[in-house]
């Protein structure tokens, strides 16, 4: 890659693009010239482009404002457009879903570590510089005569051949300590190496207290990255190397055990998805409740805290828990032979805890276990769709009182149709009455 001669990379950089969104470059290429500014695209997308890698998160700096260009092409193309001043930055949302980010070539300034930074304009040189690794450091122009032209002045070409992860200069991951989970990231997607100076640095801004004081959503962002690519189970095992996890909980238990969890999701995941494409999975949040499968709710609880999960992700988490070894015995035992006693083991968890589950019997290497407890997964996925046709209502029109007998009652109906012990609603009245009759709520029924 290194060898390219500049001409030749200008080709295999624009031939790599799909048409559509090359036509568009180009056309948004001439509207800079005739705005008089210089137009780039940036950052991941030459990267990756570079790598022969799809990514198509269009990042484009202007040297002149760029909201203002922002503007135009929004109004050019009619795409919805949304302005962040603050960051002088905006983004585009085309009418064939295309997005495509803009922003003004700047420099950072860090009124203090770890905060986000306030922006000045700058030149393009400036604004590569004050990004994370070598790799992402460049540009390629856009303006119709230029079009295609790299620009990489800090050996991001040199360092993609090589394999390589490397800082621009040593404060980088003091400015922004997201940088030292970008870096892992990085290091396990393309299966680079960390240059040994940033392997240094990075260790050393991991001993402080920089992580710290990252805000939540910004640590929550890089873990659940992390844990959402394509093999998180190195990158796991990276962060616990570099004794990162203690950033999510400083008690947090990363045992034998749950590194064989952690290992042991993605056939889960593997074996859920093909089994079940319709119902999809938040992968991050599997790994998060792998790895905090041997800590206690405390700990995970302050965990959640920590990572400013979402009320929904938290519950997804909190479900986890000991109920998921008290489920997985029973599921794994011959003798939980009913499907509604299974039915009722699932019925409080989310899919993600089903993922778990299997996650952790597939970590403990017991095939008949595992065996068993697919079928009966299988079975509850079929079985939760069950509904009984009787309702509430029709308890109350059979004369039941409020109160906690509704739901005991509806549950058995439930049960019953589930075991395939009642098949029509005929069944579930007769049944109903037989209960009604027991219950000492409804002796005034005849
Ligand atoms: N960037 C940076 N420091 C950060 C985050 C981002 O310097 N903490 C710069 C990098 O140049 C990066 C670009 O901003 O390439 C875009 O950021 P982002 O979209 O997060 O990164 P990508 O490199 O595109 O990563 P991914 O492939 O994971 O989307």
């Amino acid at each position: 890659m290194c060898a390219m001669r500049n001409q030749s990379l200008r080709a295999h950089l624009t031939q790599r693009l799909p048409k559509k969104i090359l036509r568009l470059l180009r056309q948004v290429g001439a509207l800079a010239d005739k705005q008089g500014v210089a137009l780039y695209l940036v950052g991941g997308v030459v990267r990756d482009l570079l790598l022969k890698r799809e990514n198509w998160d269009l990042d484009l700096t202007v040297e002149g404002d760029g909201i203002a260009f922002a503007r135009l092409v929004a109004d050019r193309y009619r795409a919805g457009l949304a302005v962040f001043e603050r960051f002088a930055t905006a983004r585009l949302a085309f009418p064939d879903g295309l997005k495509m980010d803009i922003a003004t070539t700047r420099r950072e300034s860090y009124a203090q570590p770890a905060l986000l930074p306030t922006v000045q304009p700058a030149s393009i040189e400036e604004d590569l510089s004050r990004r994370d690794f070598t790799i992402n450091a460049v540009a390629m122009q856009l303006n119709s005569l230029q079009f295609g032209r790299l620009l990489d002045p800090y050996g991001g070409q040199r360092d993609l051949g090589a394999r390589m992860i490397r800082v621009l200069h040593a404060g980088s991951f003091q400015d922004d300590p997201t940088r030292i989970f970008r870096a892992i990231r990085f290091e396990q997607r393309f299966g680079f190496r960390l240059e040994r100076a940033t392997v240094r640095l990075l260790a050393q801004a991991a001993a402080t207290n920089l992580i710290q004081q990252l805000s939540g959503p910004r640590l929550k962002n890089e873990i659940l990255l992390l844990c959402a690519e394509h093999d998180p189970v190195r990158a796991i095992a990276r962060l616990g190397q570099l004794k990162l996890l203690r950033f999510l909980h400083r008690r947090l238990c990363y045992t034998k055990n749950v590194k064989r969890m952690v290992a042991a999701v993605p056939k889960a995941l593997v074996w859920w998805a093909r089994r079940f494409p319709d119902s999809a999975i938040d992968r991050p949040i599997v790994y998060l409740m792998a790895l905090s499968s041997e800590s206690g709710p405390a700990v995970v609880a302050t965990m959640i805290r920590r990572l400013a999960l979402s009320r929904e992700q938290a519950k997804r988490v909190n479900t986890g828990g000991r109920r998921v070894d008290y489920a997985l015995k029973r599921l794994t035992d011959k003798g939980t032979a009913r499907p509604s006693q299974a039915y009722r083991l699932l019925a409080d968890f989310s899919d993600e805890v089903l993922v778990l589950l299997l996650a952790k019997q597939v970590s403990k290497q017991q095939r008949v276990g595992l065996n068993l407890l697919k079928r009966r997964l299988v079975a509850y996925m079929k079985n939760r769709t069950i509904k009984t046709a009787l309702t509430g209502r029709d308890l109350q029109a059979m004369g039941l009182e409020p109160g906690p007998e509704y739901k005991t009652i509806l549950e058995k109906l439930l049960d019953a149709r589930i075991d395939g012990i009642i098949t029509t609603e005929a069944d579930e009245r007769a049944l109903a009455y037989r209960l009604l009759k027991k219950s000492i709520l409804v002796d005034r029924i005849s």
